[in-house]
């Protein structure tokens, strides 16, 4: 029986874990969950799955909780996320925050040497070299949640990885894909979280249309597989069938496959190595028919460019980079900011940053307030 703490249990990545949780009660219980604000959400989950500890981001949530569930011990804010992060009476910590929310209790989830499944991409995006070399330095593997990086690690399996060549992400293009940059400036948050092939929480979906999605993840793959950014490509491939795929010296590729069911990297990452059977429609390539392969239109879509630039300056541009998206995004969304906006202003926040350490924690939260009250300044002032 492998006890798990979810971090993040109220979002998209966070309700289908515990579907899974729920499809596999001999294998799988909850020892801990975390959520953000979904107090009543959190509160099913508790009845259901009957942790032994939760936490939620309000006092005021956590007393009503601990009221109605005084059998299960209740902690608030983030220092309650990450106590229970840290706590090493789990056996997998699955994070399954958004933002840079996620960084600090990946930190500290490592540090007390829990095993991790990573969602949070932001955690690499901001803290890639730190906590690589922390899972270095602890012996601990992150074990990848993405899609695209769950493909790139089951490629890697039984082979050695002094042999890759390179790692080549796919992108689905975004609900977008083919659009000039003036029929971009038009478009609004309904359309946008339109994603074509997946269901997912919206500041990753919002990402997905900019294209920033693929950025954060060429910026995942660079650490979690200690590849530089000249050895990772994207390519746009809308069926989303091929999740990723490896070149090896030979020119051998192999690409992991399936329907887009974030269910599958998930359940991999909590079993692994073994992979837990599920009930899902089989891949059914005759009725895929044709798929499809396009470079990226890194011209229109900033983004992608941007993340690459970021990664190559290295230090903290890439934490800027993602403080500067999570402001714009939540303008967008909230209807302040324009859709083409998003790629101008982080453009612009990357040539104002100051860069910090990158290995230094203190160093990463600083680039990203600063990154932030810049994004916002520019936001107003546009
Ligand atoms: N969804 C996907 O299919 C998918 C695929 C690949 C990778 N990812 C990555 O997985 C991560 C999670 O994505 P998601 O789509 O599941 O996000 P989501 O649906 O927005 O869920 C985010 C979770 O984090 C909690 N949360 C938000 N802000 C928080 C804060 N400041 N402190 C503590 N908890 C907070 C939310 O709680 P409340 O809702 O209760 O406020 C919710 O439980 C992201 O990094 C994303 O890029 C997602």
């Amino acid at each position: 029986m492998k006890r798990m703490t979810i971090l993040g249990s109220t979002g998209s990545i966070g309700t289908q874990t515990l579907e899974i949780i729920r499809d596999n009660p001999e294998e799988y219980s909850v020892y801990a969950l975390t959520c953000g604000k979904n107090r009543q959400l959190l509160a099913e989950q508790i009845a259901e799955f009957r942790p032994v500890r939760a936490a939620i981001l309000a006092e005021a949530d956590a007393e009503a909780l601990r009221e109605r569930f005084p059998e299960v011990e209740i902690l608030a804010g983030s220092e309650g996320i990450r106590e229970i992060a840290s706590d090493p009476a789990a056996d997998m910590v699955l994070n399954a925050l958004v933002g840079i929310s996620g960084l600090v209790p990946t930190y500290h989830a490592l540090q007390a040497g829990n095993t991790i499944a990573l969602a949070n991409k932001e955690t690499l995006v901001c803290g890639g070299s730190l906590i690589m070399g922390l899972s270095e330095e602890k012996d601990i593997p992150i074990l990848p949640v993405d899609s695209e990086h769950s493909a790139v690690f089951q490629c890697l399996q039984g082979f050695e990885e002094k042999q890759v060549k390179r790692i080549i992400l796919t992108a689905s293009g975004g609900p977008f894909r083919g659009k000039t940059r003036e029929e971009l400036a038009g478009m609004t948050a309904a359309q946008a979280l339109k994603h074509p092939n997946w269901s997912m929480g919206s500041k990753v979906t919002i990402d997905s249309s900019t294209l920033m999605n693929k950025g954060f993840e060429v910026m995942e793959a660079r650490w979690l597989f200690d590849m530089p950014p000249e050895r990772i490509d994207v390519v746009v491939h809308p069926e989303s069938i091929i999740h990723s795929m490896v070149e090896y010296e030979d020119h051998a590729v192999m690409a992991q496959l399936g329907t887009p069911d974030m269910k599958v990297p998930i359940s991999y990452a909590m079993g692994y190595p073994y992979r837990i059977a599920n009930n899902m429609e089989p891949l059914d390539l005759v009725a895929a028919g044709t798929l499809h392969f396009e470079k990226p239109d890194m011209e229109t879509f900033r983004c992608l460019q941007l993340a690459f630039d970021a990664l190559r300056a290295g230090g903290t541009y890439c934490a800027a980079l993602n403080a500067a998206d999570e402001v714009m995004v939540g303008a967008f969304l909230e209807g302040k900011a324009g859709f083409t906006d998003i790629q101008d202003i982080l453009e612009r926040v990357l040539d104002l940053h100051k860069p910090g350490s990158g290995n230094d924690l203190e160093a990463i939260l600083h680039a990203d307030a600063e990154a932030r009250r810049l994004a916002e300044q520019l936001l107003e002032n546009r």
